[in-house]
């Protein structure tokens, strides 16, 4: 299969294949220094090709490499240097995603093709660095684009993202998915349930909210709140119940001048009584509070 770069560079008719053997004389330090040839394109394309494609070694990537070789090392010479180089910039984004996307459409990309990622002009190079055995993917690759998520995980309550035992990964698929906010399971709470199975029930008490969506009470990225909550209770809870007949307010009406505190208002508040917010499975649970 012979794959033409939509960028002019090797459109040119001149131009053609010279094989890796060529490019090893300048470019030593790829096959002693960089550990691609042990990467799985190194050792796919190099040694155990199935394909013409991936037959042409650095060529399958870096394109037709005749013209490079005429400019390349030349005294003096201060042009480009006719060869895809993948820097991502904004003028060849689109045929670094098409050259990636001709062999790499199924499975966890899938879904890249109109996802925000896609459509926001990052290239799969935005995330990915090929010429490396240990890793594929640029260390804390995420964290530097979406900076009010890395702020996030610095709050006081979070996930153990920062200590490095989960990962965005676990809860996103980095190239999208048929979900809002490309989680990497069909729902979102369907992407909690992997690690917090206890949560799914059944109950003989369930709590609507926390069955329709977690996020509702919890943000998933971290929270200066207990629990991960996205607010404190009581308020937490009064956001949907109105409650006249029992305690409901921090500063409760019963001290003279009504500014004492209700003792079962402090911290964890409603939580004190209603302690089974998640759902119960005890015969009279059904005010969540066993
Ligand atoms: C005659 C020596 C020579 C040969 C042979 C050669 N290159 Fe280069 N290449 C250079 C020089 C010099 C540069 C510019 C300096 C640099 O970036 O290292 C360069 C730059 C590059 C770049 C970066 C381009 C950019 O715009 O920054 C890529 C990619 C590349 N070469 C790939 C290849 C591939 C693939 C082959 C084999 C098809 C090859 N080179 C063969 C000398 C050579
Ligand atoms: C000629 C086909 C081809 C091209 C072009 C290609 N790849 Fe691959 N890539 C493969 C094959 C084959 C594998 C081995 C694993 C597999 O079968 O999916 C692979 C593996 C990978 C992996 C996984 C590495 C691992 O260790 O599992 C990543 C990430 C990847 N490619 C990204 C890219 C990116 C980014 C580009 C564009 C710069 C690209 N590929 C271009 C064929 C290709
Ligand atoms: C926003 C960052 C990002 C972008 C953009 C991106 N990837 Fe990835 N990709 C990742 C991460 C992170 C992983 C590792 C997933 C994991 O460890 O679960 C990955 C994994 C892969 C894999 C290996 C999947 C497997 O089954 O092991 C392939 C192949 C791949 N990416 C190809 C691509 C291609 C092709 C593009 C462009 C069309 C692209 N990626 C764009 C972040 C990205
Ligand atoms: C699977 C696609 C792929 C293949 C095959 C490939 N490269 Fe690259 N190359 C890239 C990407 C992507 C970059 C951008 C930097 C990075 O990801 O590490 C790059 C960067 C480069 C650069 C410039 C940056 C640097 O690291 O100096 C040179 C030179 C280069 N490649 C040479 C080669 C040579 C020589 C071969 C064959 C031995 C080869 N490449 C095979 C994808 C590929
Ligand atoms: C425990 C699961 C989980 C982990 C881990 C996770 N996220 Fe999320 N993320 C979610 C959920 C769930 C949503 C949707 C939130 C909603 O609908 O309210 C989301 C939404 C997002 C959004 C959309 C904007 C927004 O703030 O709602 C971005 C961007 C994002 N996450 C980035 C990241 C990054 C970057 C990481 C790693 C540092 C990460 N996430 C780790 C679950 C997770
Ligand atoms: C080069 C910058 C960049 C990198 C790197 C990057 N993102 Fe994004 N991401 C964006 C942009 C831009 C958007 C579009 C929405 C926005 O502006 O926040 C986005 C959106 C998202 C969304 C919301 C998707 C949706 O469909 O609602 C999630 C989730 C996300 N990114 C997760 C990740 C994860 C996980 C990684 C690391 C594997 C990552 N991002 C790396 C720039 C980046
Ligand atoms: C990959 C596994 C994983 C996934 C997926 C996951 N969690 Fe967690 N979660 C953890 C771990 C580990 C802890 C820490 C448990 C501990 O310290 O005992 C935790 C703790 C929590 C806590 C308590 C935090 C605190 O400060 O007390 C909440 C709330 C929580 N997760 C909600 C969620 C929600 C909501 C989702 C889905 C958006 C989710 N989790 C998805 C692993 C996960
Ligand atoms: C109605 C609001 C609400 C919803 C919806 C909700 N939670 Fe919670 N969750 C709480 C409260 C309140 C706490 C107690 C926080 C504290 O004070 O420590 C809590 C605590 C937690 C904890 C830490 C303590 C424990 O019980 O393990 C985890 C984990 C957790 N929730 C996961 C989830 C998951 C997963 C979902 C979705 C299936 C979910 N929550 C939905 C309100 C909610
Ligand atoms: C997003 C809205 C929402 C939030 C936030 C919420 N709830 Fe609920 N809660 C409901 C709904 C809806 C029901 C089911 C009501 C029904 O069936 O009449 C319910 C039922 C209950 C019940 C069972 C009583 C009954 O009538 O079945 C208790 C107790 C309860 N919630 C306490 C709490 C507490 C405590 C909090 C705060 C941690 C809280 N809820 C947060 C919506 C919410
Ligand atoms: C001192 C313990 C206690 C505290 C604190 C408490 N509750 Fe209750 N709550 C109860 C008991 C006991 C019931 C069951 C009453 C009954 O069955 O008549 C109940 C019932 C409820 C019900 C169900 C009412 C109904 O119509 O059946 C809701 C909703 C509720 N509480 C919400 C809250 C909220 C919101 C807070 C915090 C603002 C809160 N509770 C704080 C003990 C408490």
């Amino acid at each position: 299969m012979l794959f033409v770069l939509s960028s002019s560079v090797n459109a040119e008719p001149d131009n053609h294949d010279v094989g890796d053997k060529e490019c090893y004389l300048c470019h030593k330090y790829i096959k002693k220094n960089t550990g691609f040839l042990q990467s799985s394109h190194g050792v796919l394309f190099s040694n155990t090709p199935r394909n013409k494609w991936e037959a042409r070694g650095c060529e399958a990537c870096h394109g037709e490499g005749a013209r490079h070789l005429d400019v390349a090392g030349v005294d003096g010479y201060s042009g480009p240097q006719l060869i895809q180089s993948f820097k991502p910039e904004s003028d060849n984004i689109e045929s670094i995603n098409e050259l990636c996307s001709g062999c790499h459409q199924g499975g966890d990309t899938l879904h890249w093709s109109g996802s925000l990622h896609q459509m926001s002009d990052l290239a799969c190079t935005s995330c990915h660095t090929l010429h490396s055995k240990q890793r594929e993917v640029k260390p804390k690759v995420c964290e530097n684009c979406h900076t009010e998520i890395r702020a996030k995980l610095q709050r006081s309550s979070h996930m153990p993202m920062r200590e490095g035992v989960i990962s965005c990964m676990d809860c996103h698929n980095a190239h999208g998915s048929s979900t809002d906010a490309a989680l990497s399971k069909p729902s979102l709470n369907e992407t909690c349930y992997q690690c917090h199975a206890e949560k799914r029930g059944p109950f003989i008490w369930g709590h609507a909210p926390v069955q329709e969506n977690c996020a509702t009470c919890h943000d998933p990225h971290g929270s200066s709140h207990n629990g991960m909550l996205k607010m404190r209770p009581p308020y937490l809870c009064q956001s949907c119940h109105q409650t006249v007949f029992h305690p409901s307010e921090v500063r409760g009406g019963s001290g003279l001048s009504g500014t004492s505190i209700s003792k079962f208002m402090g911290g964890k508040s409603c939580v004190n009584c209603h302690s089974k917010i998640h759902g119960s499975s005890h015969p009279s649970g059904a005010a969540l509070q066993r």
